[in-house]
């Protein structure tokens, strides 16, 4: 795009982002975003709407019981993570139909040419693209109209969700540019820390990811110590001792993801950590990052279970975020009906 972009200095500092309740939260979703976006909260400059993306997960099949159970269990991470829902809106995308109703007019605005080339759409689609949902190929332009609905500034992710957000701001750049207004922010993504991109505990070339086949490839939000201190141990490493600096990690991607990991869970840089184990052997190492990660993650996943106890207080929660979220999103929606045109508005 080569039209001059705008500044979002004139909007309201505001986070929007959004997780799928499709299965399981991984540590990658952890590390990658949940706890990213308890910093944000607790920053204290931005207002913090956080979203259950239900009408996302349908791009794919989900079977409706395991939804409705993944959505509430998801909401329930949230929360024990950190998310406060005094602090933050905490809600599901469909429960608020203006980011279906702003999807609409976006899929107007985006361009077949630019959907084609989203790696995730691809990766997703697999070999018969020809079999892929409509709502897959559609899918960038939905997560546009999440955060665009609430004029969001900033988005926290992990570095998969780069692409969409570029196309998120060509979407904003382009109806703005259409329409001769200034009214969408061309939104910041937020993609910082040790832990953007989580790999695979067997596969050091691929994310850590909820739909990889093997169980034994991520630690779950859900696994208990044991569970946790098996899938360490059994991580694949190379036989080197660890290096005391950043450089020596460079052809080592096991290695790497594992002080990458071990970073995040204890708010270190990985220089730091490096100063403190640089020498050890894995054999020494292990024990140690899943000490680290059972007493991080176990608190959680105790609190998630008993969240999970009382879905009543959960299904509450996500009512009075519903009704927040839709006192934002409802004159924006409004305004951009009367830009397009739309009688009535
Ligand atoms: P998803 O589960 O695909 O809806 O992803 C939710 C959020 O978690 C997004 O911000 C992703 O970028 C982030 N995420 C998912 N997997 C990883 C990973 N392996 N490493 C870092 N971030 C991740
Ligand atoms: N596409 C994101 C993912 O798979 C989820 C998502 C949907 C999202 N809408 C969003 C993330 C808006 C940030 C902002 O991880």
């Amino acid at each position: 795009m080569t039209e001059a972009v705008q500044t979002s200095s004139q909007f309201t500092p505001r986070v929007f982002s959004g997780i799928q309740p499709s299965g399981g939260l991984t540590l990658g979703n952890y590390l990658g975003a949940m706890k990213r976006f308890v910093d944000m909260q607790e920053e204290g400059s931005f207002e913090t709407v956080y979203c259950m993306v239900d009408l996302h997960a349908i791009t794919v099949w989900q079977d409706p019981d395991k939804l409705r159970h993944a959505t509430r269990e998801l909401c329930a991470g949230f929360i024990a993570a950190g998310i406060d829902p005094a602090k933050s809106i905490l809600f599901n995308q469909s429960r608020v139909p203006e980011h279906a109703q702003l999807a609409w007019i976006f899929n107007c605005v985006a361009r077949m040419g630019w959907m084609q080339r989203m790696t995730q759409f691809k990766d997703k689609a697999g070999k018969n693209a020809q079999n892929a949902s409509l709502g897959l190929f559609a899918y960038p332009a939905l997560m546009a109209a999440d955060i665009l609905v609430y004029h969001a500034t900033h988005v926290p992710v992990g570095e998969d969700q780069k692409q969409h957000l570029e196309l998120t701001r060509d979407i904003a750049i382009k109806f703005n540019h259409d329409y001769g207004t200034e009214f969408f922010p061309v939104t910041e993504p937020v993609i910082e820390g040790a832990a953007t991109r989580v790999m695979s505990l067997r596969d050091g070339s691929k994310k850590m990811s909820k739909s990889d086949p093997s169980d034994a490839s991520r630690i779950n939000m859900t696994d208990d110590a044991d569970t946790i201190a098996k899938k360490i141990r059994k991580a694949k490493t190379d036989p080197e001792a660890l290096p005391s600096e950043a450089k020596g990690l460079e052809d080592r991607p096991e290695a790497r993801n594992l002080v990458n990991i071990y970073a995040a869970l204890a708010d270190m840089d990985v220089d730091a950590v490096l100063r403190d184990v640089g020498g050890k052997q894995f054999s020494e190492f292990k024990p140690m990052l899943s000490d680290l990660a059972v007493a991080k993650l176990a608190p959680i996943s105790t609190e998630m279970a008993r969240l999970m106890q009382d879905t009543a207080e959960i299904d509450a929660i996500l009512d009075q975020g519903a009704t927040r979220a839709r006192d934002i999103a409802a004159p924006i929606l409004q305004k951009t009906y009367q830009i397009v045109g739309m009688v009535g508005a």
